[in-house]
Order: C-alpha cells, then structure tokens, then sequence
C-alpha cells in the first residue's frame, strides 16, 4: 500500500529503475566497465569497502542519495549529534558518539555538556581496571583478580562479549573471561566450575537492573560467593554497571564500584559505555580506549562526509535498495576472521531490536519492508554448511563478507588460504557458472552444477583486526542502521517489541511454579504448563 515513504518521487524513481536494473547481471556490469571497482570501492582509515559486486549502477546510488537527501538523513544525522531526542517514544537523546567523543568538543543533552561526566566515569573505569591488573585489588581473602564474568543480557552482554572475543589477542596473560546471560543454570554452573571463587570478580551489567535473567543469575553469583567468604565479600568480588544506582547498591555493591550509564545510551549501543568493563578488565584499558579512538573515527566520517562518499549511508543505501527494490528479506554476515565470530550475534541484536519496526514515528504503517533478517557464522564454517542455499537457493541473499588481511602469524600460508576463500565465494556469488562453463559436464548433471550468480554482495576489508579497526567496524554498522532507520521514518532507539513476551512470561510464572492455575490461556498454552507441571511432579 503506498504511503508518504513509496509514493514519494524519489521512491517512484528508483521504483521503475529496479525494473530495468534489476534484468542486468553483475557480470555485465563489471565487463562494460573496467572501472568499476575502482568507482564503487571506498577507503577510510583501516577499511576498505567494495560495493562494486552490489546489483547497483552509479545511477542506483544516484537515485538513492536522493532518496536519502528526501528522507531528511543528513537532518537527522545532524540531529543525533546534536543531543536531539530522536527516540520520541522514549523521549531520550542518543548519545553514544559522545561516549567516545575524543575531541574537545561538548556534546549536550537539553543545554548541558554531558562529556565531564564521561570523561570522570572513563577515568574512574581507568582507576578501577588499572587495580584490578596490577594486583591491588584482590578478592576477600587476599588473591589477586584471574576470572572476570560479566552478568548480562542484551546489549548488556553481546556487545563487550564480542569485543572481549575480537581483542582476545589483547588478553592479559593468566586471566580468563566469561559472559552469562542465560537463566538456564547449565551456563552459570559451567562457568563457576571453571572459576576459583577467591580470584573471581563478577561485573553485573544491566541498564535498568531489573532484567528478570540478569538479576537471577547475579543471585547465584551472590550467593556463591557469600558462602565460601561471607557477607562482606561482596563488595570485593562485585562491580555493577547501571543507570540503576540505587537497585545495585541494594544489592550490595558498594558505590565505588558501581559505574554509571545514561538513558541516553541505547542498550545495544552501551559497549562504548562502562558496560565495555569486562573489555577493560580482560585486555586492558589501553586496548578499550583504542576502541574508542577508532569508533571516534567513524563518527567524524560519518558527520562529515558527504552521502556518496559516507560508508555507513551508503552501506545503508545499499541495504535498503536489496531489501525493498529487489526483495531480498535476509542479510548474511560472514566474518573471515576467527576472532570476528560474534559479529553476527552483535549485529543481530543492533540491526533487528532497531529496525523490526512495522510503524513510523508518527504511529503510522510504514509501508514496505524494513531491516533484515540478519544471520551468519564465521565465512570458513559456513561455507561447509549454509553456503550452499547462498549459492544455488531460489532466494537472494546478500552477503556482507568480512575479511581481516593480516592474521595473528602475519601473512602466512593458513592465511592466504582463509583470505582466498572469501574473495572466491564473493567472485562464485556474483559470476556463477554458465552453461558454456559446462561444456564438458553431463547433460542430466548440468541443472545441477549451475549457478545463476548475480548475488549481491558487500566485501569489508579491515587491514588487521586491532581495537581501534574493531571500533571503526561497529560504529559503520550502528550508522547503518541509524541511516536506515531514517530512511523508513522508524524509531531504531526502542524497543518496544520485547515488552510482550517478557509480561507474559512473569505471569505465566506462578502457574510454572505450580502457585495457581494458568487463567484465561490458549489450550496450547496451557497444555504446554501442563507438560512442565507434569515433568515437575514425576521428578519428585
Ligand atoms: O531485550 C531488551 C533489552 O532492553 C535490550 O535492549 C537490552 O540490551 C537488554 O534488554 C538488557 O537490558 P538491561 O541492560 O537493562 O538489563
């Protein structure tokens, strides 16, 4: 159904030059024109990326920074930074560029500068983790800190779990680090087996400190310290991150440990903010604040550059023109860098708890499709497992492919290998192989040895993966997204979408614990308690 988004002009435009744009193949594309690498590939800094094995013509992008520039991104870009409250229905600022905001620059929310409060929060994280690695802070019985576990969930855990994977090349040497997030006890057991009680500090991280998975997990954590040391153990073996102070020092946690975030902080955007703790911990505050410095970086890229040459606008652009012009639904994230194996999972969380949006800010239907169905693995793994529906499945999907050049040995043989094969796939996706590639293949076998190509994908190419080429990677993705968000008129900074099942579920959980009747229920629903009542009862 058109609406003010798809009957605008510049979404008319581009309507009718997806149906002629949409009939070329990539391979066409890059024989008419020995250029087009060279056109459609940008660098910034450590990045690299290659839109040229996108189904885009200069003339897509054309037609698509028009529709950005009708779509008021460059007003809304202007927006955030400037401390607007651009989460309307929350009536919040989004402020993550300030929390690593490297320049003398005040970033203010309603008139006031809020960066004295960040750089005080950042030098009392310094303090604290400086401690913690030198051995001067130490446990209830005198043991210096050698196991970190963060208690999270959300952007409360994906995000510093992620960066703490990526940087494990940075890890002090004879510390470990884990992340618990699941109220399944199977996890916290497993990670408290593995930790000795008097050199382990646990960071509960939770924005509100009301998360019901957070809070219970962090009960388990509490009780099994206070057992082996006591009560007053606590306050050495616990720091809390939360906008919460209050509920954390209600905990038990005493205040000097207890580091502040802001509303204006989005929970999937809060790796920048004291909940990157576990980061700092683990590798160290230098390798978090080159974190910071290289997500800086893209900030100042992203405010200043122009829409043709902004990576996140145009990785967004992009996005946008495969999902709603050539109705691809999914978006494949295919790290080629084993420390880059959580990508996915963050970019899960940051793309589809922002953009599963089906209104606009105004409350109105959107209109067409919004963010992708974001899934992936590290490329080498997934070749061998999804890659086939990639290559010959009815279905487009495009892919982001993500490849670090220099591996932790440099440029040896196991990397030429792993860097081969994500060029190859990109090279197999976008030619594919022709009936004249068959020549000498079976008739009855060629159907099946086919492949269309024409599958779009986005190479990013990070020189090495450091902290501060890590942060330039996530803030292009968040800018993405943000830029995307702008485009379908979305609010991408709530959330409202996992209030529903979180309600039901703290009502279902009396019937669970067999305290009432479930009222009012589906026969499904209800049968389903029964199930787990009656496992309840035969275990007894
Ligand atoms: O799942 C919803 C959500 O609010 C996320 O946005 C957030 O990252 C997560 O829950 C955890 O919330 P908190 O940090 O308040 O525990």
């Amino acid at each position: 159904m058109a609406n003010a988004l798809t009957a605008s002009p510049a979404w008319q435009a581009l309507s009718r030059h997806a149906e002629s744009a949409a009939r070329g193949h990539l391979r066409e594309l890059f024989a008419a024109d020995p250029g087009r690498f060279a056109a459609l590939s940008l660098r910034h800094g450590p990045l690299l990326v290659d839109l040229s094995k996108q189904r885009v013509t200069t003339e897509t992008l054309a037609l698509l920074i028009g529709l950005a520039r009708a779509r008021g991104v460059e007003q809304g870009r202007a927006a955030m930074f400037a401390g607007a409250r651009i989460n309307a229905t929350e009536h919040r600022a989004v402020l993550h560029v300030a929390l690593r905001n490297r320049a003398d620059r005040p970033m203010r929310v309603d008139g006031v500068d809020v960066m004295p409060e960040v750089r005080a929060t950042l030098a009392r994280l310094k303090a604290f983790s400086d401690r913690v690695a030198d051995g001067s802070w130490t446990g209830a019985s005198g043991k210096p800190i050698r196991h970190i576990v963060n208690i999270g969930i959300g952007g409360s855990h994906l995000g510093p779990m992620f960066a703490a994977d990526a940087l494990a090349g940075y890890r002090r040497p004879g510390v470990s680090i884990a992340f618990v997030s699941n109220p399944d006890r199977a996890q916290i057991d497993d990670v408290l087996a593995a930790c000795d009680p008097a050199a382990t500090l646990f960071v509960i991280a939770s924005k509100t400190f009301t998360t019901v998975e957070t809070m219970s997990n962090a009960a388990i954590a509490r009780a099994w310290i206070a057992d082996a040391f006591g009560e007053a153990a606590i306050a050495r073996h616990f720091a809390a991150v939360s906008t919460n102070l209050k509920a954390a020092a209600a905990f038990g946690i005493p205040e000097a440990n207890v580091f502040p975030m802001w509303d204006w902080v989005g929970g999937r955007y809060s790796l920048w903010s004291a909940i990157g703790l576990p980061v700092m911990l683990a590798c160290g505050f230098d390798a978090f604040n080159q974190l910071l410095d290289g997500a800086h970086a893209m900030d100042r890229h992203f405010e200043s550059a122009p829409l043709a040459q902004n990576l996140p606008a145009l990785l967004a652009l992009i996005g946008v023109w495969n999902i709603n012009f050539l109705g691809c639904d999914a978006l494949a994230v295919l790290p080629y860098d084993h420390r880059l194996k959580l990508l996915p999972a963050h970019l899960q969380q940051l793309d589809m708890e922002s953009n599963g949006k089906s209104v606009t800010l105004a409350g109105d239907a959107v209109g067409c499709a919004t963010g992708p169905i974001v899934f992936g693995a590290g490329g080498s793994d997934s070749q061998h497992s999804f890659f086939q529906l990639l290559h010959q499945g009815p279905r487009i999907v495009p892919c982001d492919f993500i490849v670090a050049l220099k591996g932790p040995a440099g440029f040896d043989a196991s990397r030429d290998l792993l860097v081969a094969n994500a060029f190859a796939q990109t090279e197999a996706l976008m030619n594919g192989r022709t009936a004249a590639d068959l020549a000498s293949t079976p008739p009855a076998l060629k159907p099946h040895r086919a492949f269309t190509g024409n599958r779009p994908t986005t190479t990013i190419v990070l020189d090495e993966l450091t902290p501060s080429s890590l942060g330039q990677l996530i803030a292009l993705y968040e800018h993405k997204v943000f830029v995307q968000g702008l485009i379908w008129g979305v609010n991408s900074f709530d959330q409202w979408g996992v209030e529903l099942g979180k309600e039901l579920a703290t009502a279902l959980g009396p019937a669970l614990a067999g305290a009432a009747a479930p009222v009012g229920k589906d026969t499904s629903t209800s049968g389903l308690v029964a199930a787990y009542l009656e496992a309840k009862r035969r275990s007894v």
